[in-house]
């Protein structure tokens, strides 16, 4: 059974798509066939975080929204690139054409679309985990592929704008019957993240499933590539790998709980 998770919050900047990218990293890793959906057509990154220059992207996911591509021929294995020696690695990315990112595409086509790709990628490739990156903020888009996934990470800072944020969006997405999670991040060394995370457990009645360490070099890194693969054995990669056994480990009995 394929596992759909969405990475979403309502503030850019959060780290979305740094965490989508480790994290697809590490279930590979633990021997989990993943694919990455870089459904950011407005702002694409993934792409830049698995090593893909904009020359060697190919057909993109924004290609198949605007009907010039099938869905099947933008998935790109980076598997070796990556050198995973377990798992498999794929990503679609989205294009970073001027003229492809400034095209309106209306939300309610694009999530039937959405809604066809992950029917085509669950019936028919071998794929455990699907991660699907966002757009930042409340919109239609995220929210009905928000209500695709069977795990929503919602990714905050510790900051009131991204609590308050987090706390509407997740209220809308709990409507929608999303099983949503928090991840906070950019923690800083003097803010303690226990009393952190129980602090915001209480006050957003939401569970956190990680804290990950502000780690100054994942912002000298650059986004040119996925940082915990470099450096397994920082805080900020073990973390990681902490929150993707548990997603690995989330089983149909606890997904919709
Ligand atoms: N734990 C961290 N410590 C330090 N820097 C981080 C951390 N996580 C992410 N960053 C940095 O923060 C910036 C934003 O990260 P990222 O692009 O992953 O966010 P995003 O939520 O996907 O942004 P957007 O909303 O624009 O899509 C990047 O420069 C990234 O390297
Ligand atoms: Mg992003």
């Amino acid at each position: 059974m394929t596992k759909i998770i969405v990475v979403q919050s309502f503030r850019g900047g959060t780290g979305k798509s740094t965490i989508a990218s480790n994290l697809a990293v590490q279930l590979a890793t633990l021997g989990k066939r993943v694919l990455v959906i870089d459904s950011d057509t407005r702002s694409p990154g993934i792409h830049a975080l698995f090593g893909l220059t904009p020359e060697s992207l190919g057909s993109t996911f924004t290609d198949y929204l605007l009907g010039h591509a099938r869905i099947e021929d933008t998935i790109k294995d980076v598997s070796e690139q990556l050198k995973m020696p377990n798992g498999t690695l794929s990503v679609i990315p989205s294009s970073i054409i001027l003229g492809d990112i400034a095209t309106n595409l209306s939300s309610r086509r694009n999530f039937n679309k959405m809604r066809r790709a992950i029917e085509y990628v669950v019936d028919s490739t071998d794929v455990d985990i699907i991660l699907v990156d966002t757009h930042p903020g409340v919109n239609e888009d995220m929210l009905l592929t928000a209500a695709l996934g069977d795990v929503v990470l919602s990714v905050i800072r510790p900051d009131n704008q991204d609590y308050q944020g987090a706390h509407v969006t997740a209220e809308l997405m709990r409507k929608l019957g999303s099983n949503v999670h928090l991840v906070l991040n950019k923690v800083h060394r003097r803010q303690p993240p226990t009393a952190l995370r129980r602090k915001i457990e209480r006050s957003l009645e939401l569970p956190v499933i990680g804290v990950l360490p502000f780690t100054e070099e994942i912002m000298f890194a650059e986004s040119q590539y996925v940082f915990s693969q470099k450096h397994k054995s920082h805080p900020f990669s073990k973390k990681i790998a902490e929150i993707a056994t548990s997603l690995g480990d989330i089983n149909e009995d606890n997904i919709k709980a």
